[in-house]
Protein backbone atom coordinates (compact mmCIF):
# COMPACT_ATOMS: atom_id res chain seq x y z
CA UNK A 1 0.00 0.00 0.00
CA UNK A 2 1.65 3.53 -0.94
CA UNK A 3 0.10 7.16 0.20
CA UNK A 4 0.66 9.99 -2.03
CA UNK A 5 2.80 13.17 -0.85
CA UNK A 6 2.23 16.54 -2.20
CA UNK A 7 3.55 19.96 -1.68
CA UNK A 8 0.84 22.34 -2.22
CA UNK A 9 1.21 25.86 -3.05
CA UNK A 10 3.07 25.29 -7.03
CA UNK A 11 1.67 26.68 -9.87
CA UNK A 12 1.03 24.06 -12.76
CA UNK A 13 1.52 24.87 -16.29
CA UNK A 14 1.96 22.91 -19.09
CA UNK A 15 -0.20 19.47 -20.98
CA UNK A 16 -1.60 16.56 -20.51
CA UNK A 17 -3.05 13.94 -22.60
CA UNK A 18 -6.13 12.34 -21.74
CA UNK A 19 -6.87 8.30 -21.62
CA UNK A 20 -9.59 6.18 -22.35
CA UNK A 21 -12.66 6.42 -20.89
CA UNK A 22 -12.88 4.15 -17.92
CA UNK A 23 -16.68 3.67 -17.69
CA UNK A 24 -16.53 3.05 -21.38
CA UNK A 25 -13.22 0.37 -20.86
CA UNK A 26 -14.83 -1.66 -18.22
CA UNK A 27 -17.76 -2.03 -20.56
CA UNK A 28 -16.27 -2.24 -23.79
CA UNK A 29 -13.94 -5.06 -22.11
CA UNK A 30 -17.18 -7.50 -21.66
CA UNK A 31 -18.95 -6.38 -24.59
CA UNK A 32 -16.23 -7.99 -26.56
CA UNK A 33 -16.57 -11.47 -25.14
CA UNK A 34 -19.96 -11.25 -27.33
CA UNK A 35 -18.05 -11.71 -30.27
CA UNK A 36 -16.94 -14.93 -32.29
CA UNK A 37 -13.54 -13.55 -33.42
CA UNK A 38 -10.71 -11.52 -32.56
CA UNK A 39 -11.73 -7.47 -30.78
CA UNK A 40 -8.94 -4.76 -30.98
CA UNK A 41 -9.55 -1.83 -28.50
CA UNK A 42 -7.79 1.01 -28.79
CA UNK A 43 -6.47 3.37 -26.20
CA UNK A 44 -7.60 1.70 -23.37
CA UNK A 45 -6.31 3.19 -20.03
CA UNK A 46 -3.90 1.16 -18.06
CA UNK A 47 -6.03 1.29 -14.52
CA UNK A 48 -6.40 -1.70 -11.76
CA UNK A 49 -10.22 -1.76 -13.39
CA UNK A 50 -9.48 -2.54 -16.87
CA UNK A 51 -6.91 -4.65 -15.36
CA UNK A 52 -8.79 -6.78 -13.04
CA UNK A 53 -11.78 -7.50 -16.14
CA UNK A 54 -8.92 -8.80 -18.24
CA UNK A 55 -8.17 -11.12 -16.05
CA UNK A 56 -11.99 -12.30 -15.56
CA UNK A 57 -12.38 -12.89 -19.60
CA UNK A 58 -8.62 -15.21 -19.31
CA UNK A 59 -10.68 -16.90 -15.96
CA UNK A 60 -13.71 -18.13 -18.57
CA UNK A 61 -11.13 -19.27 -21.72
CA UNK A 62 -10.40 -15.95 -23.50
CA UNK A 63 -7.54 -14.93 -24.58
CA UNK A 64 -6.18 -10.99 -23.80
CA UNK A 65 -3.20 -9.74 -25.30
CA UNK A 66 -2.29 -6.32 -24.47
CA UNK A 67 0.37 -4.16 -26.26
CA UNK A 68 1.00 -0.98 -24.18
CA UNK A 69 3.75 -0.02 -27.00
CA UNK A 70 1.23 0.30 -29.50
CA UNK A 71 -1.52 2.45 -28.34
CA UNK A 72 -2.40 0.88 -25.30
CA UNK A 73 -4.42 -1.81 -27.43
CA UNK A 74 -5.89 -4.95 -26.26
CA UNK A 75 -6.36 -7.88 -28.66
CA UNK A 76 -9.48 -10.40 -26.35
CA UNK A 77 -10.20 -13.55 -28.78
CA UNK A 78 -12.79 -14.82 -27.10
CA UNK A 79 -13.11 -18.54 -29.62
CA UNK A 80 -11.87 -21.16 -26.48
CA UNK A 81 -14.20 -18.95 -24.22
CA UNK A 82 -16.59 -21.21 -21.85
CA UNK A 83 -19.92 -20.56 -19.59
CA UNK A 84 -18.59 -20.88 -16.11
CA UNK A 85 -19.15 -19.18 -12.63
CA UNK A 86 -16.86 -16.03 -12.63
CA UNK A 87 -14.60 -16.05 -9.17
CA UNK A 88 -16.30 -13.94 -6.74
CA UNK A 89 -12.73 -12.41 -5.41
CA UNK A 90 -11.83 -10.54 -8.29
CA UNK A 91 -15.84 -9.77 -9.15
CA UNK A 92 -15.90 -8.22 -5.85
CA UNK A 93 -13.00 -5.65 -6.73
CA UNK A 94 -15.02 -3.66 -9.09
CA UNK A 95 -18.35 -2.45 -9.72
CA UNK A 96 -18.46 -3.11 -13.54
CA UNK A 97 -18.09 -6.60 -13.30
CA UNK A 98 -22.20 -6.61 -13.49
CA UNK A 99 -21.19 -6.28 -17.22
CA UNK A 100 -20.22 -10.00 -17.34
CA UNK A 101 -24.40 -10.75 -16.32
CA UNK A 102 -25.62 -9.10 -19.59
CA UNK A 103 -22.52 -10.09 -21.61
CA UNK A 104 -22.27 -13.89 -20.70
CA UNK A 105 -26.18 -14.46 -20.81
CA UNK A 106 -25.94 -12.71 -24.46
CA UNK A 107 -23.03 -15.04 -25.22
CA UNK A 108 -24.42 -18.46 -23.66
CA UNK A 109 -27.72 -17.64 -22.23
CA UNK A 110 -26.54 -17.83 -18.62
CA UNK A 111 -24.51 -15.92 -16.46
CA UNK A 112 -23.11 -16.92 -12.19
CA UNK A 113 -21.62 -14.17 -10.35
CA UNK A 114 -21.00 -12.87 -7.40
CA UNK A 115 -22.60 -9.38 -6.29
CA UNK A 116 -20.00 -6.98 -7.61
CA UNK A 117 -18.15 -4.41 -5.56
CA UNK A 118 -16.95 -0.76 -6.18
CA UNK A 119 -16.67 2.46 -4.77
CA UNK A 120 -19.14 2.62 -1.56
CA UNK A 121 -21.31 5.40 -2.37
CA UNK A 122 -24.41 4.68 -0.51
CA UNK A 123 -26.88 1.75 -1.80
CA UNK A 124 -26.39 0.68 -5.38
CA UNK A 125 -28.88 -1.54 -6.54
CA UNK A 126 -28.84 -3.33 -9.43
CA UNK A 127 -32.98 -4.14 -9.52
CA UNK A 128 -32.81 -2.46 -13.10
CA UNK A 129 -30.43 -4.69 -15.03
CA UNK A 130 -32.24 -7.87 -13.25
CA UNK A 131 -35.62 -6.23 -14.28
CA UNK A 132 -34.21 -6.23 -18.01
CA UNK A 133 -32.78 -9.30 -18.04
CA UNK A 134 -36.37 -10.99 -16.97
CA UNK A 135 -37.91 -9.19 -19.57
CA UNK A 136 -35.86 -10.65 -22.30
CA UNK A 137 -36.99 -14.13 -20.55
CA UNK A 138 -34.41 -14.95 -18.19
CA UNK A 139 -35.01 -16.48 -14.92
CA UNK A 140 -33.08 -15.18 -12.45
CA UNK A 141 -32.11 -16.29 -8.62
CA UNK A 142 -30.01 -15.45 -5.47
CA UNK A 143 -28.29 -18.51 -4.39
CA UNK A 144 -25.39 -18.70 -1.91
CA UNK A 145 -24.48 -15.00 -2.37
CA UNK A 146 -24.19 -15.83 -5.91
CA UNK A 147 -26.52 -14.55 -8.74
CA UNK A 148 -27.70 -16.81 -11.16
CA UNK A 149 -29.41 -15.72 -14.46
CA UNK A 150 -30.60 -18.69 -17.31
CA UNK A 151 -32.59 -18.00 -20.14
CA UNK A 152 -33.70 -21.08 -22.58
CA UNK A 153 -33.75 -18.54 -25.23
CA UNK A 154 -33.68 -14.57 -24.75
CA UNK A 155 -36.53 -12.82 -27.24
CA UNK A 156 -36.35 -8.83 -27.82
CA UNK A 157 -38.69 -7.27 -25.09
CA UNK A 158 -40.32 -3.13 -24.31
CA UNK A 159 -38.14 -2.63 -21.28
CA UNK A 160 -38.69 0.62 -19.44
CA UNK A 161 -36.25 1.78 -17.05
CA UNK A 162 -37.81 3.00 -13.75
CA UNK A 163 -34.47 4.88 -12.70
CA UNK A 164 -32.04 5.71 -15.14
CA UNK A 165 -29.20 4.10 -15.15
CA UNK A 166 -25.97 3.73 -16.99
CA UNK A 167 -25.26 0.08 -16.44
CA UNK A 168 -28.66 -1.11 -16.50
CA UNK A 169 -28.77 0.44 -20.12
CA UNK A 170 -25.33 -1.00 -21.17
CA UNK A 171 -26.12 -3.88 -19.60
CA UNK A 172 -29.52 -5.17 -21.25
CA UNK A 173 -28.14 -4.03 -24.54
CA UNK A 174 -25.39 -6.28 -23.80
CA UNK A 175 -28.45 -9.15 -23.39
CA UNK A 176 -30.46 -7.83 -26.28
CA UNK A 177 -27.94 -8.01 -28.87
CA UNK A 178 -28.26 -11.53 -29.79
CA UNK A 179 -31.64 -12.08 -28.53
CA UNK A 180 -34.52 -13.55 -31.04
CA UNK A 181 -36.57 -10.30 -32.01
CA UNK A 182 -36.42 -6.62 -31.00
CA UNK A 183 -36.01 -4.79 -27.86
CA UNK A 184 -36.51 -1.08 -27.05
CA UNK A 185 -35.38 0.16 -23.68
CA UNK A 186 -36.93 3.25 -22.78
CA UNK A 187 -35.76 6.21 -20.09
CA UNK A 188 -32.41 4.70 -21.27
CA UNK A 189 -29.46 6.49 -19.88
CA UNK A 190 -27.76 9.18 -22.61
CA UNK A 191 -23.90 9.17 -21.58
CA UNK A 192 -21.36 9.18 -24.07
CA UNK A 193 -20.25 5.89 -23.06
CA UNK A 194 -23.42 4.24 -23.66
CA UNK A 195 -23.13 5.43 -27.20
CA UNK A 196 -19.41 4.15 -27.62
CA UNK A 197 -20.45 0.32 -26.13
CA UNK A 198 -23.04 0.60 -29.13
CA UNK A 199 -20.28 1.84 -31.60
CA UNK A 200 -18.44 -1.23 -30.44
CA UNK A 201 -21.42 -3.65 -30.67
CA UNK A 202 -22.41 -2.04 -33.93
CA UNK A 203 -18.57 -2.50 -35.41
CA UNK A 204 -19.73 -6.19 -34.18
CA UNK A 205 -22.62 -6.38 -36.25
CA UNK A 206 -25.54 -5.75 -34.08
CA UNK A 207 -28.40 -3.78 -35.21
CA UNK A 208 -28.81 -0.81 -32.71
CA UNK A 209 -30.59 2.75 -33.21
CA UNK A 210 -31.09 5.42 -30.69
CA UNK A 211 -27.74 5.41 -28.60
CA UNK A 212 -27.62 8.40 -27.00
CA UNK A 213 -31.21 9.29 -26.28
CA UNK A 214 -33.57 7.94 -24.19
CA UNK A 215 -34.96 5.12 -26.55
CA UNK A 216 -32.31 2.75 -28.18
CA UNK A 217 -34.14 0.23 -30.17
CA UNK A 218 -31.99 -3.17 -31.04
CA UNK A 219 -32.84 -5.96 -33.44
CA UNK A 220 -31.20 -8.82 -31.91
CA UNK A 221 -28.74 -10.85 -34.47
CA UNK A 222 -27.68 -14.50 -34.90
CA UNK A 223 -23.56 -13.95 -34.32
CA UNK A 224 -21.33 -11.00 -33.75
CA UNK A 225 -17.69 -10.60 -35.41
CA UNK A 226 -14.54 -8.96 -34.46
CA UNK A 227 -13.45 -6.19 -35.11
CA UNK A 228 -11.18 -3.00 -33.77
CA UNK A 229 -12.79 0.05 -31.67
CA UNK A 230 -10.70 3.10 -30.21
CA UNK A 231 -11.77 4.05 -27.65
CA UNK A 232 -13.45 7.27 -26.81
CA UNK A 233 -11.52 9.97 -23.75
CA UNK A 234 -11.87 10.00 -20.29
CA UNK A 235 -14.89 12.89 -19.67
CA UNK A 236 -14.18 12.79 -15.74
CA UNK A 237 -10.19 12.25 -16.19
CA UNK A 238 -10.44 15.54 -18.27
CA UNK A 239 -12.80 17.24 -15.91
CA UNK A 240 -10.92 16.54 -13.11
CA UNK A 241 -7.70 18.07 -14.99
CA UNK A 242 -9.88 21.35 -15.89
CA UNK A 243 -10.84 21.48 -11.89
CA UNK A 244 -7.21 20.76 -11.13
CA UNK A 245 -5.64 23.79 -13.78
CA UNK A 246 -8.86 26.04 -12.45
CA UNK A 247 -7.65 25.47 -8.70
CA UNK A 248 -3.72 25.70 -9.08
CA UNK A 249 -2.91 26.18 -12.61
CA UNK A 250 -1.46 29.00 -14.33
CA UNK A 251 -2.02 27.58 -18.32
CA UNK A 252 -3.10 24.05 -18.63
CA UNK A 253 -3.67 22.52 -22.13
CA UNK A 254 -5.84 19.48 -21.66
CA UNK A 255 -5.16 17.10 -24.71
CA UNK A 256 -7.46 14.58 -26.32
CA UNK A 257 -10.87 15.34 -25.39
CA UNK A 258 -14.39 16.13 -26.28
CA UNK A 259 -15.36 19.00 -25.03
CA UNK A 260 -19.13 18.83 -25.81
CA UNK A 261 -19.44 16.11 -23.09
CA UNK A 262 -18.00 18.26 -20.46
CA UNK A 263 -20.22 21.02 -20.96
CA UNK A 264 -22.16 21.32 -17.58
CA UNK A 265 -18.56 21.30 -16.05
CA UNK A 266 -17.18 23.99 -18.04
CA UNK A 267 -20.31 26.04 -17.95
CA UNK A 268 -19.67 25.90 -14.22
CA UNK A 269 -16.64 26.77 -14.15
CA UNK A 270 -16.51 29.63 -16.49
CA UNK A 271 -19.41 31.45 -13.81
CA UNK A 272 -16.78 30.75 -11.14
CA UNK A 273 -14.20 33.06 -13.23
CA UNK A 274 -12.17 30.26 -15.14
CA UNK A 275 -10.77 30.99 -18.59
CA UNK A 276 -11.39 28.25 -21.03
CA UNK A 277 -10.60 28.03 -24.97
CA UNK A 278 -11.84 24.86 -26.84
CA UNK A 279 -10.69 23.35 -29.55
CA UNK A 280 -11.75 19.93 -31.44
CA UNK A 281 -9.94 17.72 -29.26
CA UNK A 282 -8.20 20.15 -26.65
CA UNK A 283 -9.22 22.39 -23.76
CA UNK A 284 -7.05 25.46 -22.75
CA UNK A 285 -7.78 26.38 -18.99
CA UNK A 286 -6.62 30.08 -17.69
CA UNK A 287 -6.80 30.86 -13.93
CA UNK A 288 -6.16 34.00 -13.06
CA UNK A 289 -8.70 35.90 -11.39
CA UNK A 290 -10.17 34.99 -7.86
CA UNK A 291 -12.82 32.64 -8.13
CA UNK A 292 -16.93 33.28 -7.61
CA UNK A 293 -18.92 30.32 -5.66
CA UNK A 294 -21.57 28.75 -7.44
CA UNK A 295 -24.11 26.11 -6.88
CA UNK A 296 -23.89 22.55 -8.25
CA UNK A 297 -26.91 20.11 -8.81
CA UNK A 298 -25.34 16.33 -9.79
CA UNK A 299 -28.28 14.97 -12.69
CA UNK A 300 -27.79 12.37 -15.47
CA UNK A 301 -26.40 13.04 -18.75
CA UNK A 302 -25.98 16.05 -20.08
CA UNK A 303 -26.46 17.38 -16.33
CA UNK A 304 -23.27 18.05 -13.94
CA UNK A 305 -22.06 14.58 -13.73
CA UNK A 306 -21.71 12.97 -10.17
CA UNK A 307 -18.17 11.61 -10.45
CA UNK A 308 -17.01 15.40 -10.76
CA UNK A 309 -18.83 16.78 -7.53
CA UNK A 310 -16.14 15.74 -4.83
CA UNK A 311 -12.94 17.49 -7.05
CA UNK A 312 -15.35 20.14 -8.03
CA UNK A 313 -15.88 20.53 -4.04
CA UNK A 314 -12.08 21.12 -3.07
CA UNK A 315 -12.06 23.87 -5.90
CA UNK A 316 -14.94 25.70 -3.86
CA UNK A 317 -12.96 26.04 -0.77
CA UNK A 318 -10.99 28.54 -3.07
CA UNK A 319 -13.87 30.77 -4.15
CA UNK A 320 -15.69 33.66 -2.86
CA UNK A 321 -19.13 33.15 -1.13
CA UNK A 322 -21.23 30.19 -0.62
CA UNK A 323 -21.71 26.89 -3.10
CA UNK A 324 -23.91 24.59 -2.25
CA UNK A 325 -23.70 21.18 -3.81
CA UNK A 326 -26.27 18.23 -4.07
CA UNK A 327 -25.84 15.42 -5.10
CA UNK A 328 -28.94 13.68 -6.60
CA UNK A 329 -27.61 10.41 -8.23
CA UNK A 330 -25.36 9.98 -4.87
CA UNK A 331 -26.95 11.78 -1.95
CA UNK A 332 -24.45 10.47 0.46
CA UNK A 333 -21.29 10.74 -1.73
CA UNK A 334 -19.73 13.00 1.02
CA UNK A 335 -16.92 10.82 2.52
CA UNK A 336 -14.25 13.17 1.26
CA UNK A 337 -15.78 16.20 3.57
CA UNK A 338 -14.69 15.37 6.58
CA UNK A 339 -11.23 15.35 4.85
CA UNK A 340 -11.52 18.60 3.39
CA UNK A 341 -12.42 19.93 6.88
CA UNK A 342 -9.40 18.20 8.09
CA UNK A 343 -7.85 20.53 5.88
CA UNK A 344 -9.32 23.62 7.43
CA UNK A 345 -12.45 23.33 4.92
CA UNK A 346 -15.62 25.48 5.83
CA UNK A 347 -18.19 22.78 5.07
CA UNK A 348 -21.20 21.76 6.17
CA UNK A 349 -23.73 18.99 5.25
CA UNK A 350 -27.04 19.65 5.50
CA UNK A 351 -30.34 17.68 4.35
CA UNK A 352 -28.26 15.88 1.50
CA UNK A 353 -26.20 18.88 0.39
CA UNK A 354 -22.53 20.34 1.27
CA UNK A 355 -22.43 23.99 1.77
CA UNK A 356 -18.98 25.14 1.23
CA UNK A 357 -17.81 28.76 2.68
CA UNK A 358 -14.66 30.66 0.94
CA UNK A 359 -12.62 31.52 0.37
CA UNK A 360 -9.76 29.71 2.77
CA UNK A 361 -6.30 28.87 3.00
CA UNK A 362 -6.42 24.52 2.87
CA UNK A 363 -3.89 23.29 5.02
CA UNK A 364 -1.74 19.61 4.25
CA UNK A 365 -2.68 17.30 6.58
CA UNK A 366 -3.17 13.55 6.35
CA UNK A 367 -6.49 11.97 5.00
CA UNK A 368 -7.56 9.37 3.11
CA UNK A 369 -9.18 8.51 -0.10
CA UNK A 370 -12.53 6.93 0.74
CA UNK A 371 -13.21 6.41 -3.36
CA UNK A 372 -12.00 7.25 -6.55
CA UNK A 373 -13.35 10.90 -7.25
CA UNK A 374 -12.98 11.26 -3.56
CA UNK A 375 -9.18 10.86 -4.15
CA UNK A 376 -9.25 12.81 -7.12
CA UNK A 377 -10.71 15.36 -4.76
CA UNK A 378 -8.40 15.38 -1.72
CA UNK A 379 -5.27 15.52 -4.53
CA UNK A 380 -6.62 19.03 -5.82
CA UNK A 381 -6.95 20.00 -2.18
CA UNK A 382 -3.29 18.97 -1.55
CA UNK A 383 -2.32 20.70 -4.81
CA UNK A 384 -4.18 24.01 -3.53
CA UNK A 385 -2.70 23.49 0.17
CA UNK A 386 -0.47 25.42 2.11
CA UNK A 387 2.53 22.34 3.38
CA UNK A 388 2.31 18.98 2.77
CA UNK A 389 -0.58 16.83 2.48
CA UNK A 390 -0.36 12.98 2.32
CA UNK A 391 -2.95 11.26 1.18
CA UNK A 392 -3.93 7.43 1.37
CA UNK A 393 -6.69 5.27 0.03
CA UNK A 394 -4.59 5.34 -3.21
CA UNK A 395 -5.83 1.96 -4.23
CA UNK A 396 -9.19 3.45 -5.17
CA UNK A 397 -7.38 6.30 -7.20
CA UNK A 398 -5.39 3.72 -8.92
CA UNK A 399 -8.71 2.30 -10.05
CA UNK A 400 -9.76 5.11 -12.27
CA UNK A 401 -6.48 7.71 -13.13
CA UNK A 402 -3.78 6.16 -14.89
CA UNK A 403 -0.65 7.39 -14.15
CA UNK A 404 -1.72 10.14 -11.74
CA UNK A 405 1.21 11.00 -10.50
CA UNK A 406 3.72 10.97 -13.43
CA UNK A 407 0.92 13.43 -14.75
CA UNK A 408 0.93 15.99 -12.32
CA UNK A 409 4.51 15.90 -12.13
CA UNK A 410 4.66 16.53 -16.15
CA UNK A 411 2.32 19.69 -14.65
CA UNK A 412 5.40 20.84 -12.43
CA UNK A 413 3.41 19.61 -9.08
CA UNK A 414 5.93 18.50 -6.32
CA UNK A 415 4.11 14.88 -6.02
CA UNK A 416 5.68 11.67 -4.94
CA UNK A 417 4.86 7.94 -3.53
CA UNK A 418 5.79 6.56 -0.56
CA UNK A 419 5.05 2.54 0.45
CA UNK A 420 3.25 2.92 3.90
CA UNK A 421 4.83 1.32 7.10
CA UNK A 422 3.23 -1.70 9.13
CA UNK A 423 1.63 1.37 11.76
CA UNK A 424 0.30 3.31 8.38
CA UNK A 425 -1.44 -0.12 7.22
CA UNK A 426 -2.93 -0.86 10.33
CA UNK A 427 -4.13 2.81 10.69
CA UNK A 428 -5.73 2.63 7.28
CA UNK A 429 -7.23 -0.51 7.63
CA UNK A 430 -8.58 0.12 11.21
CA UNK A 431 -10.12 3.56 10.53
N1 LIG B 1 -29.90 2.56 -9.64
C1 LIG B 1 -30.96 1.85 -9.16
N2 LIG B 1 -31.19 0.60 -9.67
C2 LIG B 1 -30.39 0.05 -10.62
C3 LIG B 1 -29.30 0.78 -11.10
C4 LIG B 1 -29.07 2.05 -10.59
O1 LIG B 1 -31.71 2.31 -8.30
O2 LIG B 1 -30.66 -1.09 -11.03
C5 LIG B 1 -29.64 3.93 -9.14
C6 LIG B 1 -28.28 4.06 -8.45
O3 LIG B 1 -28.34 3.66 -7.09
C7 LIG B 1 -27.96 5.51 -8.65
C8 LIG B 1 -28.58 5.82 -10.02
O4 LIG B 1 -29.54 4.80 -10.25
O5 LIG B 1 -28.60 6.28 -7.67
C9 LIG B 1 -27.61 5.87 -11.17
O6 LIG B 1 -26.82 4.69 -11.18
P1 LIG B 1 -26.16 4.09 -12.50
O7 LIG B 1 -26.68 2.72 -12.70
O8 LIG B 1 -26.31 5.07 -13.61
O9 LIG B 1 -24.67 4.01 -12.05
P2 LIG B 1 -23.64 2.87 -12.36
O10 LIG B 1 -23.88 2.35 -13.74
O11 LIG B 1 -23.59 1.87 -11.27
C10 LIG B 1 -21.91 4.44 -13.47
C11 LIG B 1 -20.46 4.75 -13.28
C12 LIG B 1 -20.28 5.58 -12.01
C13 LIG B 1 -21.10 6.84 -12.13
C14 LIG B 1 -22.56 6.49 -12.39
C15 LIG B 1 -23.44 7.71 -12.61
C16 LIG B 1 -19.43 2.79 -14.22
C17 LIG B 1 -18.68 1.55 -14.00
N3 LIG B 1 -19.75 3.49 -13.14
O12 LIG B 1 -22.29 3.68 -12.33
O13 LIG B 1 -18.90 5.91 -11.98
O14 LIG B 1 -20.99 7.57 -10.93
O15 LIG B 1 -22.66 5.65 -13.56
O16 LIG B 1 -23.00 8.43 -13.70
O17 LIG B 1 -19.72 3.16 -15.35
C18 LIG B 1 -16.90 6.58 -11.02
O18 LIG B 1 -16.42 6.53 -12.17
O19 LIG B 1 -16.30 7.10 -10.03
C19 LIG B 1 -18.23 6.03 -10.80
C20 LIG B 1 -18.71 5.75 -9.60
Amino acid sequence: MQKMLIEGGHLLNGKVRIGGAKNSAVALLPAAILADSEVTIEDLPNISDVRILGDLIEEIGGNVTWNRLHQDTVSIDPTNMVSMPLPNGKVKKLRASYYFMGAMLGKFNEAVIGLPGGCPLGPRPIDQHIKGFEALGAEVTNEHGAIYIRAKQLTGARIYLDVVSVGATINIMLAAVKAKGKTIIENAAKEPEIIDVATLLTNMGAKIKGAGTDVIRIEGVDTLHGCKHTIIPDRIEAGTFAVLAAAQGKEIIIDNVIPQHLESLLAKLREMGVVIEESDEQLLIVSNKPLKSVDIKTLVYPGFPTDLQQPLTSLLTKAEGTGVVTDTIYSSRFKHIDELRRMNAQIKVEGGSAIVSGPVKLQGAKVKASDLRAGAALIIAGLMAEGITEVTGLEHVDRGYEQITEKLLQLGANVWREDLNTEEVEQVQGQ
